[in-house]
Parts: C-alpha cells; sequence; structure tokens
C-alpha cells in the first residue's frame, strides 16, 4: 500500500515506519511511504510556508501556493490516491474506515500545522477530513502517524499472526477480551481457570462473553450496531445476570 505524507516535518513522520509490525511490514515491501515536504514548494528565498490569516488574529496559517504545489506533484506520482486533511473538524477515525481505506489503496494524508489550512483549498482539493479525537494537537503528523500505523496492522501479511488483527478491538465491532501472561498467581490474583483446562470451545465462549460483556459495561453504544447471534445473545445476557447479581 502506497501512502503520501504532507508534512512540514518529514522526518518526524519517516519514524512512524521504523519500528515494530509496521516496520517490518515496510521492510517486507507491503507499506511504502513517501514524504513530502511544502517547504521544498516555496518560491521565495525564505522558503515561507506560513501566511497571515484574513481578518486578523493570532495565528498564521499554511501558506497556499506551496500546499498547492506539493499536492499537484504527489498527484502526479500517486494519481488514484484519496487525499485525506487531518484535521479535529473532521469524521472521527474508525477501525472500519481504516479498512476500508487499505482495501480501497492508495491515500494522501495532508498534516496541517499553524492555525490549518485556507478553507477553499480544502474544498477544492481535500476527497475527506479525518480526525483522531476531540482534542486539539499542534500538527497533523502525529494523527498521520496514528492513522499509518493503524491500516498497517490490516494489510494482510503485515502480521506475524494472521488472526491477531482480527481479534482486535473494534475488529468484529466489540472490544477485545482480557488477555492474561505468566504467572499463574499475580499478587493473589489467579488467571481464570477456564484459560487453562485446554477446552478450547470453553476458551471461545469465555473469550466471547468477556468481549461481549466489556462492550456492554464500557461502550454499550457499540453494541446498537451489531447484530448479535443468538449464540453471542445468550452469553452477553449470561454476563449481563451475572454481573447484576454479584453488584
Ligand atoms: C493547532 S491545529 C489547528 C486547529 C484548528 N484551528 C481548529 O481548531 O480546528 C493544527 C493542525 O493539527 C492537526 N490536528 C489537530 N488536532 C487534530 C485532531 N484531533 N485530529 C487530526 N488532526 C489534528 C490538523 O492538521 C490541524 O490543521
Amino acid at each position: 500500500m502506497r501512502i503520501d505524507v504532507i508534512t512540514l516535518f518529514p522526518e518526524l513522520v519517516k519514524q512512524a515506519i521504523e519500528w515494530g509490525v509496521v516496520g517490518r511490514a515496510a521492510e517486507k515491501g507491503l507499506l511504502q511511504l513517501e514524504c513530502w515536504n511544502p517547504r521544498d514548494f516555496t518560491l521565495d528565498r525564505h522558503r515561507t510556508v506560513d501566511d497571515r490569516p484574513y481578518g486578523g488574529g493570532p495565528g498564521m496559517l499554511m501558506k497556499v501556493q506551496p500546499l498547492q504545489d506539493t499536492i499537484r506533484a504527489v498527484r502526479e506520482q500517486s494519481p488514484d490516491a484519496r487525499l485525506i486533511y487531518l484535521s479535529p473538524q473532521g469524521k472521527p477515525v474508525q477501525q472500519a474506515a481504516l479498512g476500508e481505506q487499505v482495501e480501497t489503496g492508495p491515500v494522501i494524508f495532508l498534516c496541517g500545522r499553524y492555525e490549518g489550512v485556507d478553507e477553499r483549498l480544502i474544498e477544492q482539493e481535500v476527497d475527506e477530513e479525518w480526525s483522531i479525537g476531540d482534542y486539539v494537537i499542534s500538527g497533523g503528523e502525529l494523527a498521520a502517524m496514528v492513522c499509518i500505523d493503524a491500516m498497517a496492522r490490516l494489510i494482510p501479511g503485515a502480521l506475524g499472526h494472521e488472526q491477531s488483527a482480527q481479534q482486535d478491538s473494534f475488529s468484529d465491532g466489540l472490544l477485545d477480551c482480557p488477555h492474561y501472561t505468566r504467572p499463574e498467581e499475580f499478587n493473589g490474583s489467579k488467571v481464570p481457570a477456564v484459560l487453562m483446562n485446554g477446552n478450547h470451545r470453553q476458551i471461545q465462549d469465555w473469550r466471547d462473553r468477556q468481549s461481549l460483556g466489556r462492550t456492554w459495561q464500557r461502550r454499550p453504544e457499540l453494541l446498537e450496531a451489531v447484530e448479535l447471534d443468538e449464540r453471542q445473545q445468550a452469553l452477553l445476557q449470561n454476563f449481563i445476570d451475572e454481573f447484576e447479581q454479584d453488584s
């Protein structure tokens, strides 16, 4: 998958593919990252990349001309890519949209800085705006890196164990179940016995019940978007009954 990033801080963004599973995916050639710096497209000798906002007020905006020329240059290299502007005003990024993007193909991330980007440039060039949450960070780079990492995990062959992305939270619309490793007893707390009995069906039932129960407790709104089959409904009801008995 090809990802192009327009950023004033390419060295920062390149870190996204240096480590861990994402680094290995890039090494395997599953992920190709190219960074483009609008500063390289400036026409003045100071290489200016910011400009004053009309109407006054604090803060600067990204200068239009270098950004426009950068976008044109990237599009020449990746004509089929969707251009996504990382913005706190964008659509909240979700696992499903990231998965769709991985299937769709190449993407160009535009990282804002200062107070952001001229609205006309967004209207004319940007296909979609994505937000990583209801808070404001100083630039789109960290947001792009979050998306790159999350998408890389979804590229077939990127993860060591093919199944682990499928078991992650949100992959089936639910939160993941809790996990345990050695020691068997930790500060007086034991690993649930079912995980050690070797009965794979019981283990799967336990995991699914926990996943459903956790989602019900922590993110009940997610359950509204998932169609549960009879087995899942029974597991969730069992979890709720037990929870209500205990409380
Ligand atoms: C300081 S912010 C500008 C915020 C803008 N004035 C606003 O309030 O909507 C600079 C850049 O950081 C990026 N950014 C900030 N918060 C973000 C978020 N939650 N998700 C994605 N990108 C974000 C955007 O690219 C934005 O142009």
